[in-house]
């Protein structure tokens, strides 16, 4: 670190490229550890802190300020001075319990400034930095004092200032659902109130131009760009407003209906706030800075958390061909068709069955304004016979997923759950599936904001305590919390493979997961829920589809990452389909992940090395567009060869004409070799690679 006073070809350069008109007279400055990035931390001269950060000597923040407002107290951001700094250094690897890669390393420095207020409040925050080789973390921290006790936040005003329009992967600014699909727009074109009254919604709150996190751009000189959180603990979410004029994201928190966003008291410590650099699309993709910028795991005993792939009694009732309640006379858990699904399970190495519609409730599950008390979690329907299912399925090496919708009823779910999570643990049931459909009750709260980011955490810690790991629907995106309670494995928060089957605007694209992998997924793992081989599932329904081509949805497994991978489709699509058997082989957890290529909204490609054994995998998908791409298989060991069984679409393949055409081709490999990929339009190619002298 640089501490510099009144340097004044720096100012006159800053001047200019601000092209504004106050002095700055303080600089701090810290780089990453390969010195490409740096953080400026600069105070104006009334005392205004704020930061600039450049990469390879370009400017990706231009100068950005911040403030807090509170309720009942002044606001803090003006009239500030340093009055302590200090720099260190830090570089680990650690191991994680699951996860893309087995080891990370945790690699930075740090700039940590005291600030303190000038005048009779005297009130003070520390303002971090922790600069990584790809990309900037920074949070503040305000420490126990005399005029900041109890604390209401009713905005933090932290900005991202850019210098040109860049072009954005976007989803609206919902405070209660992230399942919007991704807009691509040049920045001044983010247009979210156009996304408001989806009509597939239960929940949705776009109060005004803003965007969710992560949010991912692009500069026209070819700089890739996104802003996320890590570790959102005790606050609200975050959104980005939009000031066109400006060119700047300004941190719009999710508040309730009384105008609080965060209800707090000192010490306390925001959400780091994170923006990753790349010079690739994929290097934001490769990056795990988000799970360095969490604490580390606080579960001592973690035999109990084991990823799996599992089918469910789920995408029938999607589609109409049962339902969850039982009045409806098609209702699809009952104790034959679970029985049937474990039966399918043991046979097919997929290991855990979950199980919607098996409690009491859904027949008023939506629709109505009063859903307390209506989902018991404990009590099955009468055709459901719980501890015979769950004899069964341990008789045949099964593990059950319960299931716990809450139809957003969040203090009924509350007021259960240590009996609902005790229920699971005299089964030996150790994972369950959450759901928050529908507007949060107590009404005036939003999934996002502080209320439900507490529950969330809650339900997470409690099932820790009843060593259950959690996949939450409905969920706040995450922000690597998994490294800190690695029972928490999978959330969806964003638009997932069930809108094939019943929405109204022509489902999810083709370009929707080559999206997805540079934006939602760096936040952490997605249940997409992929794997639909019949397509097109005319029996159930004319007008929806899935707009991929089924070898896209094989590679989907390796491309979008989560440690619970569900094979989506009904059984009797999979029975006897060839294709079928690369999900059987496919791994959930990964000891090394590669991403090879890949373009925001056109095409990605992964490879994956399995945990504890030899087998790597590899996904690759495309848009609309077809494509050919080069693979050059060098991350192989030298000398090692390979049994490569390719899942690939075939010459007539495309999403909507022929998408259930494929061609399955084995070939020898080694690290020598090249394979050329040629993707359909909205297709893909999945590959399984198993050494070939773990066959002999
Ligand atoms: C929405 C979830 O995303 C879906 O997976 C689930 O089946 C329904 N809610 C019912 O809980
Ligand atoms: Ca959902």
């Amino acid at each position: 670190m640089e501490r510099l006073y009144f340097f004044p070809v720096f100012f006159l350069l800053l001047q200019i490229l601000n092209n504004q008109t106050f002095t700055q007279n303080l600089v701090y400055r810290i780089g990453s550890p390969d010195e490409a990035i740096q953080v400026n931390f600069l105070l104006t001269k009334d005392g205004r802190p704020n930061y600039l950060i450049n990469s390879n000597g370009k400017i990706i923040i231009d100068t950005s300020f911040f403030s807090f407002e509170f309720k009942d107290n002044k606001p803090f951001g003006k009239n500030l001075e340093v009055v302590n700094s200090a720099n260190s250094s830090f570089d680990e690897t650690w191991e994680t319990v699951w996860g893309e890669q087995r080891l990370i390393r945790n690699h930075y420095n740090e700039l940590k400034i005291e600030l303190q207020e000038n005048g009779d409040l005297e009130r003070k925050c520390f303002v971090v930095f922790r600069v990584f080789n790809d990309g900037v973390g920074f949070r503040f921290e305000f420490p126990d004092q005399k005029n900041l006790k109890d604390v209401i936040i009713t905005d933090e005003n932290t900005q991202f200032n850019f210098i040109g329009d860049h072009t954005c992967w976007w989803t609206p600014g919902d405070w209660d659902i992230y399942e919007h699909l991704y807009n691509t727009t040049r920045f001044t074109k983010i247009d979210a109130l156009s996304k408001r009254d989806h009509p597939n919604l239960a929940q949705t709150y776009i109060p005004e131009n803003a965007v969710n996190t992560p949010i991912t751009m692009k500069t026209d000189n070819g700089i890739y760009i996104s802003i996320l959180e890590a570790n959102l603990t005790n606050y609200s979410d975050m959104t980005l407003k939009i000031d066109k004029e400006n060119l700047l994201f300004q941190s719009e928190l999710v508040g309730n209906d009384s105008g609080i966003k965060v209800k707090t008291k000192t010490p306390f410590v925001t959400p780091w706030r994170l923006i990753l650099i790349g010079d690739e699309a994929k290097d934001l993709v490769e990056s795990r800075t988000i799970l360095n910028l969490n604490e580390p795991n606080k579960l001592e005993d973690v035999s109990w958390i084991k990823p799996t792939k599992y089918v469910g009694i789920w995408w029938e009732m999607h589609l109409g061909k049962s339902s969850w309640d039982m009045e409806s006379e098609k209702h699809g858990a009952t104790t034959k068709n679970a029985k049937r699904y474990i039966d399918f399970v043991s046979k097919n190495e997929i290991k855990s069955l979950l199980v919607e519609g098996w409690n009491t409730g859904w027949e008023r599950w939506i629709g109505f304004e009063d859903r307390e008390g209506v989902f018991d979690f404990v009590t099955p329907y009468a055709d459901y016979d719980l501890d015979e299912v769950v004899r069964y399925a341990k008789e045949k090496g099964v593990n059950i997923i319960m299931h716990h919708e809450t139809s957003s009823a969040v203090r009924t779910y509350e007021k259960q759950m240590d009996t609902a999570f005790a229920l699971c643990k005299s089964l030996g049931i150790h994972a369950i599936k959450t759901g928050y459909v529908g507007k949060i009750i107590p009404k005036g709260e939003y999934h996002h904001g502080q209320y439900m980011i507490n529950h969330y955490r809650n339900v997470m810690e409690k099932a820790a305590l009843y060593e259950i790991m959690v996949d939450v629907h409905e969920p706040i995106i995450p922000t690597g919390l998994r490294r800190t309670y690695p029972n928490l494995m999978s959330a969806e928060g964003l638009r997932g493979q069930e809108f094939n089957a019943w929405s109204t605007d022509g489902g999810n694209p083709p370009e929707h997961l080559t999206i997805v992998p540079f934006t939602r997924m760096l936040g952490g793992p997605i249940d997409y829920t992929p794997g639909i081989f019949d397509i097109k599932f005319d029996k159930y329904k004319d007008k929806n589809q899935v707009n991929t081509t089924l070898a896209h949805q094989l590679a989907l497994y390796v491309v979008i990452y989560s440690p619970v991978q569900m094979a989506a489709d009904l059984l009797e699509n999979y029975e006897e389909l060839p294709a079928f058997q690369f999900i059987r082989d496919v791994g959930v957890d990964w000891d090394t992940s590669i991403v090879i290529n890949g373009e925001v909204g056109e095409y990605i490609t992964i490879a994956r090395k399995e945990r504890d054994t030899n087998k790597w995998f590899l996904g690759s998908i495309t848009d609309e567009n077809k494509r050919t791409t080069d693979i050059k298989l060098d991350f192989f060991d030298e000398g090692k060869q390979y049994r490569a069984t390719i899942y690939s679409d075939d010459e007539n393949s495309h999403w909507d004409e022929n998408p259930t055409s494929y061609k399955i081709e084995n070939l020898t490999v080694d690290n020598t070799t090249s394979l050329t990929l040629q993707l359909a339009p909205g297709g893909g190619t999945a590959i399984s690679f198993i050494l070939i002298s773990d066959e002999e």
